[in-house]
C-alpha cells in the first residue's frame, strides 16, 4: 500500500466484494451464463486488503486464485449470491456489487440431463427474473452510514446517452456510488484494463482514467473513502 500513497486508509473497516458472474441451470449439466471474468472484483479485493481492510469476497464462478488474506466464498447461482452477499454485508462498512447477476433463470431446473426430442423439435427456456441484490442491499441496509457501491455497463440507446442511463440507474438503485464502464467501443471482458467514470449520489462524477484494473479498484475506494469522512 505504501506504494499507491494511500497508506491503511481502510484499516478498521469491512469490506464486501462481489465478483464474476452467476450461472442459472437448465438441468445438471447445462446452464446460462455471462462472460464476467471476476478480475475487477478481484482487484477491489486485493486492493482494499492491501489498504488495510478486512475483506469478504463473493466469488461467482471465477478461474482465479484467492488473493491472500481475503476470506473468499463461492457461488455459482445468483440465488446463492444473493443469500451470501446479505448474510456478508450485514455489519459491513461498505459493499461492492462488482459481480454481473444473471437477470433471469429458467422457471425451473430439470433433475434430469435435458435430452433430444426423436421428432427433432427444439424445447423453449421459459424464464423467471432474479432478486436484484444491489436494489436491496442499498434500500434495506443494515448500517445507515455503509456505502454502498454498483457497477453498471452501459452502450447508450434510443432511451438515453450512457452518462443518462447510468445516472438513472443510480437513483434506481439507491446505492451511494455506480461506476459506469461505456462499453459501446468494445468489450471490457477479461481485459486487464479497464476505463470508468464513477457517479455519485450527490450529483458528482470522477473520471477515472484508462488504466489497469488495480488501479481503477484504488480509485473506488478513494471514492468510498471520501464517503465514509462525509
Ligand atoms: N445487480 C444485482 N442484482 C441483479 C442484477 C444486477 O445486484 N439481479 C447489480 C450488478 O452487480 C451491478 C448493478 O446491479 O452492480 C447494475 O447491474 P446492471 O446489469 O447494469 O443492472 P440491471 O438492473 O440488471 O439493468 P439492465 O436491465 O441494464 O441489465
Ligand atoms: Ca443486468
Amino acid at each position: 500500500s505504501g506504494a499507491t500513497g494511500r497508506g491503511l486508509d481502510l484499516a478498521g473497516r469491512h469490506v464486501v466484494v462481489s465478483a464474476g458472474g452467476t450461472r442459472e441451470y437448465l438441468d445438471p449439466v447445462r446452464f446460462l451464463g455471462n462472460r464476467s471474468s471476476g478480475l475487477q472484483g478481484y482487484a477491489l479485493a486485493r486492493t482494499a486488503q492491501a489498504r488495510g481492510a478486512e475483506v469478504t469476497l463473493v466469488a461467482a464462478n471465477v478461474a482465479l486464485p484467492d488473493p491472500a488474506g481475503v476470506k473468499v466464498v463461492r457461488v455459482e447461482t445468483t440465488a446463492e449470491l444473493h443469500s451470501e452477499m446479505v448474510a456478508a454485508a450485514a455489519g459491513a462498512d461498505a459493499v461492492v456489487m462488482a459481480a454481473a447477476p444473471a437477470d433471469f433463470r429458467p422457471t425451473g431446473v430439470s433433475a434430469a440431463k435435458i435430452k433430444k426430442a426423436d421428432d427433432g423439435s427444439s424445447p423453449s427456456i421459459e424464464l423467471v427474473q432474479n432478486a436484484d441484490i444491489l436494489h436491496e442491499l442499498a434500500h434495506h441496509r443494515s448500517r445507515p452510514d455503509s456505502v454502498v457501491v454498483g457497477f453498471a455497463a452501459e452502450t447508450g440507446d434510443d432511451s438515453g446517452s450512457v452518462r443518462e442511463l447510468a445516472a438513472a440507474k443510480l437513483a434506481r438503485k439507491g446505492c451511494d456510488l455506480l461506476v459506469v464502464n461505456d462499453v459501446s467501443g468494445g468489450a471490457v471482458f477479461g481485459s486487464p484494463d479497464n476505463e470508468a467514470v464513477i457517479l455519485a449520489s450527490d450529483g458528482t462524477a470522477t473520471d477515472v482514467p484508462r488504466g489497469s484494473k488495480t488501479a481503477v479498484a484504488h480509485a473506488i475506494w478513494d471514492q468510498v473513502v471520501r464517503r465514509f469522512g462525509a
